[in-house]
This record gives C-alpha cells, sequence and structure tokens, in this order.
C-alpha cells in the first residue's frame, strides 16, 4: 500500500456519497456512567455541534424525565440547521413526550425503538415476536402523527435471528419509517460481519432504497468506529456516535475518528461528511470538561498527543517533510500547529483574537474579565498555552452565575501536620470564613468547604491533570459529588493545585444543587 497522501477536499466533485452524521452525546453519551450535563451545557453543546454542521443532534431521552424533555424542547427551539431528536421507547405515551419536546423544532424527528433479539424480548421485553412487531407498526405509525421524519431502530439488532430482523424492519417501513437503524447495541459484532449485515438487510427488504440506513455501534471489542465505516462501505448512510466516544458502558463511535478516517481516507472510501473538521478539537475539550471525563492522551485525532512527535527519527522525518508522519493535519481538527504563545505582555486585542482562534467570542464583560485572569495567570506563568486559555475561560463560563464561591483560601502544608486550610466562600452574596484540618491539604480544604456549606454529598471521584507542561503549569481538577442519586462533576484550573481543587468542589456542588432543584420540580 503506497503511503496515504492527506485528503484536503472532501467531497471532489466525483462520485462521492454523503454520510450523515447523527451526534448522541447528549443522550447515549450522557448514559456514560459518571457523566452527566446541565441544561446549560447541553445548549452550550448543541450550539457548537450546529456550528460544525452536525446532521442529526439526539438532544435526549423526552420520556425519561422532566429535565430530558426541557432539554430536548429548549434545544429544539434554538436549533436552525440540524435536526433535533427524541429518544422513545414503542409505547404511546414516550412517543406523545418525543413529539410534544422536537414540536418547535424547524426539523423534528423522533427515534423510536424495540428489541428484536431473542435473549432481549424474552428477558427484558417478556414480549413474544408477534407482540414486538406489532409494538413496532403500532410505535412508528403513532410517531407519524407527530412528525415525517421518524427513525426506527431494532435494539440489539446483531444479535437477532436476520429473518425476524427483517420482518421487523420491514413492519417498521410500511409504517412509515423514514430512517433504518442497525445497532450493535452490545458491541458483539465484528466489521465483516456487521458490513455484510447492512448490505444483506438492504439487498433483502422491500423499498430499502425509500429508507437512509443508520449504523449505531458500541465500542465493547474496540471496534465501533470500523463497524460503523463498515455499514457506510455496504450502504448505510447516517452514522450515529458521540463526541469523544461517549457512551453507555465502553461508548459509542467516536465522531471525530469516523469524520476524520472519511475525510482522510477519501481515497479509498468515497464519502463524505458536511462536518466542520477544524472545531473537532473544540469539541472534544467542551465534552471533556463538561462530563469531566478526561480524554486518553493517546486517543485518535483529539488526544493531547495525536500530533506530537516524540522520537528522534520521527522528529527528523516530520523537518525534512510533514508527510513522513502526518496522515493529516493538526489544523484540520482545530489543533495549532504552531502555538502562539501568550505572556504577560500580551494586549487585550492579541487575547481576543487568540480566543477567537480557539472558537470563543466572549461579550464585553465576559472578555474583560476573561482579560484580568489571564493577566493574573501571566504573572504566575511565564508562558500561557492555548490549552492554558481554553481552562480558564471554559472554567470562566462554568462559574457564571454560581450560588456558591471561593473567595480566599490559604493553606499550610508540609511535614509537620496537621495540614490546615483558612478559607472563605460567598454564599450567595454573604462571606463566610473558617480554618479547617484534614489529612493532608486537599482534605483540609474539602472540610473548610464542608464546615461553611453543609451537605450530604459523598466525593466519589478527586482527579488532577496538568494543562500544559512544566512545575508552572495550570492544574485542572476534577471533582464528582454524589448525593441521593444525584451526580454532579465539577472542573476548574488554576496554577495552583490547592485553589484549583477548591474552586472544583465549589463547582461541583453548585452543579448539584441546580440538579437538586430540577429533580424537585420535577
Ligand atoms: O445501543 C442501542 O441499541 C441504542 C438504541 C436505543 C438505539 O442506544
Ligand atoms: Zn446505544
Amino acid at each position: 500500500m503506497t503511503a496515504p497522501t492527506p485528503s484536503t477536499s472532501d467531497k471532489a466533485a466525483s462520485a462521492k456519497e454523503r454520510v450523515l452524521i447523527f451526534d448522541t452525546t447528549m443522550r447515549d453519551g450522557e448514559q456514560s456512567p459518571g457523566a452527566s450535563m446541565t441544561i446549560r451545557e447541553k445548549l452550550e453543546l448543541a450550539e457548537l455541534l450546529q456550528e460544525m454542521k452536525v446532521d442529526i443532534c439526539e438532544a435526549g431521552f423526552a420520556a425519561s424525565s422532566e429535565g430530558d424533555f426541557q432539554c430536548v424542547s429548549q434545544i429544539a427551539e434554538l436549533a436552525r440547521d440540524m435536526v433535533i431528536c427524541s429518544l422513545a421507547r414503542s409505547t404511546l405515551t414516550d412517543i406523545d413526550r418525543a413529539g410534544e419536546a422536537v414540536r418547535k423544532a424547524k426539523q423534528p424527528r423522533i427515534h423510536t425503538f424495540i428489541s428484536t433479539s431473542p435473549v432481549h424480548m424474552k428477558h427484558k421485553l417478556k414480549m413474544g415476536p408477534n407482540a414486538v412487531l406489532e409494538a413496532i407498526g403500532a410505535s412508528v405509525t403513532h410517531s407519524r402523527k407527530f412528525v415525517g421524519d421518524v427513525e426506527w431502530s431494532a435494539e440489539d439488532a446483531t444479535r437477532t435471528e436476520f429473518d425476524f430482523l427483517c420482518k421487523a424492519i420491514d413492519v417498521a417501513i410500511q409504517s412509515g419509517a423514514t430512517v433504518i437503524n442497525v445497532p450493535d447495541t452490545v458491541g458483539y459484532s465484528h466489521p465483516a460481519e456487521y458490513g455484510a449485515l447492512i448490505r444483506r438487510l438492504i439487498e433483502n427488504i422491500p423499498n430499502s432504497d425509500k429508507v437512509i440506513w443508520s449504523t449505531h455501534c458500541h465500542n465493547d471489542l474496540g471496534l465501533a468506529v470500523a463497524n460503523s465505516l463498515a455499514g457506510v462501505i455496504n450502504g448505510a448512510r447516517q452514522i450515529e456516535c458521540a463526541v469523544n466516544g461517549m457512551g453507555e458502558r465502553a461508548g459509542n463511535a467516536a465522531l471525530e475518528e469516523c469524520v476524520m478516517a472519511l475525510k482522510v481516507r477519501g481515497d479509498s472510501m468515497p464519502f463524505y461528511t458536511e462536518v466542520v473538521t477544524q472545531k473537532l478539537a473544540r469539541a472534544s475539550k467542551m465534552v471533556s470538561s463538561i462530563t469531566g471525563f478526561p480524554v486518553q492522551y493517546n486517543k485518535a485525532i483529539v488526544g493531547k498527543n495525536a500530533f506530537a512527535h516524540e522520537s528522534g527519527i520521527h522528529q527528523d522525518g516530520m523537518l525534512k517533510h510533514r508527510e513522513t508522519y502526518e496522515i493529516m493535519q493538526p489544523e484540520d481538527v482545530g489543533v495549532p500547529s504552531t502555538s502562539l504563545i501568550m505572556g504577560k505582555l500580551s494586549g487585550r486585542n492579541a487575547f481576543r483574537d487568540k480566543l477567537e482562534s480557539l472558537g470563543y467570542v466572549l461579550e464585553a464583560a465576559a472578555l474583560n474579565d476573561a482579560f484580568k485572569r489571564f493577566k493574573d495567570l501571566a504573572d504566575k506563568k511565564k508562558h500561557v498555552f492555548d490549552e492554558d486559555i481554553i481552562a480558564l475561560v471554559d472554567d470562566q463560563l462554568a462559574g457564571a452565575q454560581e450560588k456558591i464561591s471561593l473567595t480566599k483560601l490559604r493553606v499550610m502544608a508540609g511535614t509537620e501536620g496537621p495540614q490546615s486550610a483558612e478559607i472563605e466562600l460567598s454564599i450567595e452574596g454573604e462571606i463566610r470564613s473558617t480554618t479547617a484540618t484534614g489529612n493532608g491539604p486537599v482534605d483540609a480544604v474539602f472540610n473548610g468547604i464542608r464546615q461553611l456549606c453543609p451537605h450530604t454529598a459523598v466525593l466519589e471521584l478527586y482527579q488532577v491533570n496538568a494543562v500544559t507542561e512544566g512545575t508552572d503549569a495550570q492544574a485542572t481538577v476534577s471533582v464528582r459529588l454524589a448525593d441521593q442519586g444525584l451526580v454532579a462533576t465539577g472542573k476548574a484550573s488554576d496554577p495552583d493545585t490547592l485553589v484549583a481543587s477548591a474552586r472544583a468542589y465549589v463547582h461541583a456542588l453548585n452543579k448539584l444543587e441546580v440538579r437538586r432543584a430540577k429533580a424537585m420540580a420535577a
């Protein structure tokens, strides 16, 4: 095989066919254990998905909670150029709720599903095949009363008997489904098998050319992206995927990997997507920051090391000719190749330009705040890298509107314990302070917060990552708190790990408070 040349044009006038990108980060992605997003965070993500020209956004599962319902309807209202979809089980009440939630969308879709595999029908649904076929007919017909665009999924399709799967899909098409999704729900299939299944279904089912065929592959064997591409090669024209591969258990096919595989290997896979690939890195960072799930360093496309060349031989090759070791360019996915390093002499205009190049457009007041925080950081840190600025702004955006905020912190640490923290918080505008001790400085800080703001939440995760390299690097801290079934992840960055820890804890408390209020209202 010859070395691939990076492709620059996606849909060269030739015969490339379009593949639709269906993002399910907010629905299947949110099913990742430990991940949850507030409505505000989902709205922000939806804005970005729209800018990225994602075709379909599965904004939630409207019948699952009032929060999901609100989220789907608010996203439906704001979306202009994206299909907005809600998931629904096969019950009429679920479908009514989904229909109501997507009502205001310019391009609404209902995505209804039922299991078709013997193991699911017997043990989960406790329904026989005929009852399942009836439910498919009734659910798709009912969905069509609300919208013209109805997607039907055969849950656990890859473990379903082929003849029954054909019957089920035939009923869905006859009842008015416009998109047929073939989920590998348990991530059990492999590319040759999954591709052959899609091809065989298309060849055997009447009117298969009247619907769009879709893939939905889970990553339990690490094959989700490969299976999705095999599906496309064999006739599917929609890929369901999630940013950073978020999703139930091992996750879904990663959106950025599917999109870039089609873009870079357009030479042998004649397909294209409309996704603005330059925004992939930004989406990845946003999802990681919202959920508190760090992106693995060597993750394809968006990992910190995806474009880093370490060995001397590779560096030498890169300096001589970029394509020796690079099959795509960092700029193609939104990673700046040469990072303009900002420091304390950089002015407001340079800072605003830098923010815009990173995908942030802030209003005047937010820009002033960000600039001040950037200057404070530049005083403490010689070089301020792009990642530092992203962390700083994400942190600021997350912190706006919080009821509790950290106003002061002084910590005594070292070999002579107990370590102690003097801490001051502003709680709904009232300043409170205390001194607390603990088993280490972080424990002392968290004990201080607990004293000032008593709560029953349990600390489930405490994680520190360095945003950039060096001893003056900013630390990004994630804190996950759980309380009576509600979970919230807080994140904060600061060159001082203890300040970042305190702010991340407070951020999680604020998020938990919002979630509690929502749960009570529901
Ligand atoms: O994995 C799955 O089968 C699903 C369906 C609801 C589409 O997420
Ligand atoms: Zn799924």
